[in-house]
C-alpha cells in the first residue's frame, strides 16, 4: 500500500511515522508514507496557499491552485483508489471503514487547514471524507496520522502477531476484554482464577463474557446493528 499525504504542515506528521509500528511497516516495505509540502506547489514567492473567503467573514480558505497541482501531479505517477479530505464535517471514522480502506491500493489523505479548502476541490478531487470524531483540530494532519495508523495496522504482516488485530475491541462490534500481566497479586488485587487455569475453552468463554458485559455497560449502541 502507498499513501500520500499533502499538507501544509509536513513537520507536524514526521513523529507518528517515525516510530514503533508504523515506522516497521515502512522498513518492511509493506507500506510507503510520502508525505508532501502543499507549498511546494504554491503560486507565488510568499509560499502563500489561502486567501480570504469570498463573501466575507473570518478565516482564509486553502486555494485550489496548489491542491491541484499537487494531486494532479501525483495522479499521473500511479492510479489512486481514494481522494480522502479530512475534515470535521466528513462521515466518522470507525473500524470497518479501517477495514475497508486497508485492502485498497494506493490512497491520497489531504489535510486541512484554516476555513478548510475552497468547495471546489472537493467536488473535484475528494472521493472520500472522513473525520476522527466530533470535535474540530486545528489542522487534518492528526486527523490523517490517526487515520493512517488505524489503516496500516490491519495489513497483513505489519503486526508481528497476525490475530492480535483481530482481537481489536470494535473489530467484531465488541469491546475488548480486560488483560492482566504478573504479578498474579498486586496489592492484593488478584488475577481472575480462569486467567491462571490454562483451561483454553474456559478463558475464551470468560472473555467473551466480559467483552459482552462491558460493551453492555459502556458502549451498547454497538450491540444494536
Ligand atoms: N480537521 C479538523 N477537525 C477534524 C476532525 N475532527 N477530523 C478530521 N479532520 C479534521
Amino acid at each position: 500500500m502507498r499513501i500520500d499525504i499533502i499538507t501544509c504542515l509536513p513537520k507536524l506528521l514526521e513523529s507518528p511515522f517515525g516510530h514503533s509500528i508504523l515506522q516497521r511497516a515502512q522498513d518492511k516495505g509493506i507500506v510507503e508514507v510520502v508525505v508532501h509540502d502543499l507549498r511546494a506547489y504554491a503560486l507565488n514567492k510568499q509560499k502563500q496557499l489561502d486567501d480570504y473567503a469570498y463573501g466575507g467573514g473570518a478565516g482564509m480558505v486553502m486555494q485550489i491552485e496548489p491542491i491541484d497541482n499537487c494531486i494532479t501531479a501525483l495522479k499521473a505517477k500511479r492510479t489512486y483508489d481514494e481522494v480522502i479530505y479530512m475534515t470535521p464535517d466528513g462521515e466518522t471514522l470507525n473500524q470497518q471503514m479501517a477495514n475497508e480502506l486497508s485492502l485498497r491500493g494506493n490512497l491520497i489523505i489531504l489535510c486541512g487547514h484554516y476555513k478548510g479548502v475552497d468547495e471546489r476541490v472537493r467536488e473535484l478531487f475528494i472521493t472520500r471524507e472522513i473525520s476522527i470524531g466530533d470535535y474540530v483540530l486545528s489542522g487534518g494532519e492528526l486527523g490523517a496520522a490517526v487515520l493512517s495508523d488505524a489503516i496500516i495496522r490491519l495489513i497483513p504482516g505489519v503486526l508481528s502477531d497476525e490475530t492480535s488485530a483481530l482481537t481489536d475491541s470494535f473489530q467484531d462490534n465488541l469491546l475488548a476484554p480486560p488483560v492482566y500481566t504478573r504479578p498474579a497479586e498486586y496489592k492484593g488485587m488478584t488475577v481472575p482464577e480462569v486467567l491462571l487455569s490454562g483451561h483454553e475453552k474456559k478463558i475464551e468463554e470468560w472473555r467473551f463474557q466480559q467483552s459482552l458485559d462491558r460493551t453492555k455497560s459502556r458502549r451498547p449502541d454497538l450491540l444494536e446493528d
